[in-house]
């Protein structure tokens, strides 16, 4: 006899069946949909082009260049000796030093050595996604909230939130100001905190901007650290992108310039110090999203040591270690790849705007990121989030791209979509823009594309997706 107790199905956790991950974000629905049908120039040319991934393909041909040169690297040899039983060993959550070494003087390189990383304030991890969620563990308890200028990654809602229990409250910027993070701003977004009885702990930007490709000026950065000073809270830079900055290397021709080059020339540096912390990965300067090597850099010895031991739950394995040890330590190779790739994605990103230009859409300047901040306000048939979501689902159904709506990275103004550009090839783009044109000017001669109804979405989970586009859940994610 099967009792009844059997017959039940055991509860999962809290924590696994809430939805705070943020999976059914618009974001990640496009990815979805992309996966279900992705363009191929041969196999599929009707397919979806995947324009909602920040992922950095245009330099690839270089590390398959130094790979092929340097077959000790891939072939866990070091002067032709095979290191495999030590690196099969190996597990000391500190990393190894070689590579520590190579990471903090190629984040120096990348910042034109104005910035001195010792790297025994780096901690590994594996990417930023675990980074930022080690420094969350680290800076915040459950309930307390971190202010996060708009529009941001839509990601950080699962990194900064689901399993640590912090709360983001959003920093409103808007295109009057180009998006840029204002005192006022600040100071609303910390009383709307205050006013949910929430404890907040800190600011987080990224800086260069994800979804904006803008990057930060001294002055903004000066303003930031004034607000952690006078609110005695945390300052967390995610760099992720540092080195997709192409308008220059001098922060006087507005290149970019990172927090800890702000902070070291401050009166007040000693007092701030242990409380600016940055976020870097290898996912998007060397498009190794694959390999899983991020860290969190800190001057504070509290945060290394509690997050150095958070970092057994990600690790960066041995034998990448290794490889990117050699790498990175290679500084004729990161010179040569610094400038190319830069070079490459400056070159990418014009292509991008001067079409979209064409078309009369027009996009926020930028210098940095792998995508640009476009404007398609006037596609829409008015400036509401509803508009922006039928304009979306037209974009990703019948014109067949997958961008990201600005409502999906919490910005406050309706009409902003993110365009990734650098992961795929330049004749890509070029049929993506032709897809473009097509749509732009069949809505010119007042044919307007009709929106798509919820039954012509493909699959159950579009159907809910439908009904979550709904305005009022469209001004909850926000
Ligand atoms: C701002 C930002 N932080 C963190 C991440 C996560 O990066 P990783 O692949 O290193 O985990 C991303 C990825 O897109 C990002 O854009």
């Amino acid at each position: 006899m099967v009792s009844r107790v059997a017959d039940e199905k055991p509860q999962l956790s809290k924590k696994a069946a809430c939805n705070s991950h943020g999976q059914d974000s618009s974001y990640f629905m496009g990815w979805e949909e992309y996966e279900k049908n992705p363009y191929d120039p041969v196999s599929n040319p009707s397919g979806i082009i995947q324009m909602g991934l920040a992922e950095n393909q245009l330099s690839f041909d270089l590390l398959e260049e130094w790979l092929e040169a340097n077959s000790d690297a891939l072939g866990l040899r070091r002067d032709g000796v095979s290191v495999f039983r030590d690196l099969a060993l190996f597990q000391d959550y500190h990393g190894m030093p070689e590579f520590k070494n190579a990471l903090a003087r190629f984040m120096s390189e990348q910042r034109g050595y104005r910035v001195v990383f010792d790297p025994s304030n780096i901690v590994l991890t594996a990417g930023a996604t675990s980074a930022n969620e080690a420094l969350m563990f680290c800076l915040a308890d459950h309930g307390d909230a971190f202010l996060i200028p708009t529009p941001y990654y839509p990601g950080f809602d699962r990194d900064l939130k689901w399993r640590t229990g912090a709360e983001i409250v959003p920093v409103h910027c808007t295109s009057a100001d180009g998006f840029r993070v204002t005192r006022a701003a600040l100071d609303d977004a910390y009383r709307r905190a205050q006013k949910r009885r929430l404890r907040v702990k800190g600011v987080l930007i990224t800086n260069p901007s994800n979804p904006l490709g803008t990057s930060s000026t001294r002055a903004d950065l000066d303003a930031l650290l004034d607000f952690a000073a006078s609110k005695c809270i945390h300052l967390v830079s995610d760099e992720i992108y540092a080195g997709t900055s192409f308008s220059s290397s001098s922060p006087a021709a507005g290149g970019f310039v990172s927090v800890l080059e702000v902070l070291a020339s401050r009166r007040d540096h000693t007092l701030l110090a242990d409380r600016v912390h940055v976020v870097y990965s290898l996912s998007k300067d060397l498009g190794l999203p694959g390999f899983r090597v991020g860290a969190i850099y800190s001057s504070n010895p509290g945060v290394v040591s509690a997050a150095t031991k958070m970092s057994s739950f990600g690790l960066v394995s041995a034998q990448t270690q290794h490889l990117l040890a050699a790498l990175l330590g290679d500084k004729g190779f990161t010179r040569r790849y610094l400038a190319e790739n830069k070079r490459r994605i400056r070159e990418r990103r014009e292509q991008l705007v001067n079409g979209l230009r064409a078309l009369g859409v027009g996009c926020l300047d930028g210098d940095a990121g792998l995508f640009c901040w476009v404007d398609m306000g006037r596609l829409m048939r008015a400036r509401t989030f509803d508009a922006e979501m039928e304009l979306w689902k037209q974009v990703v159904f019948q014109v067949g791209l997958n961008v990201s709506p600005g409502s999906s990275c919490h910005c406050a103004e309706p009409g902003w979509f993110r365009v990734c550009f650098a992961n795929m090839s330049a004749k890509t783009l070029d049929v993506a823009l032709q897809r473009l044109a097509g749509f732009v000017a069949k809505m010119g001669t007042g044919r307007r594309a009709t929106p798509v109804p919820a039954r012509s979405l493909s699959c159950p989970i579009a159907m809910k997706w439908a009904h979550r586009l709904a305005p009022a859940s469209a001004k909850a994610e926000r």
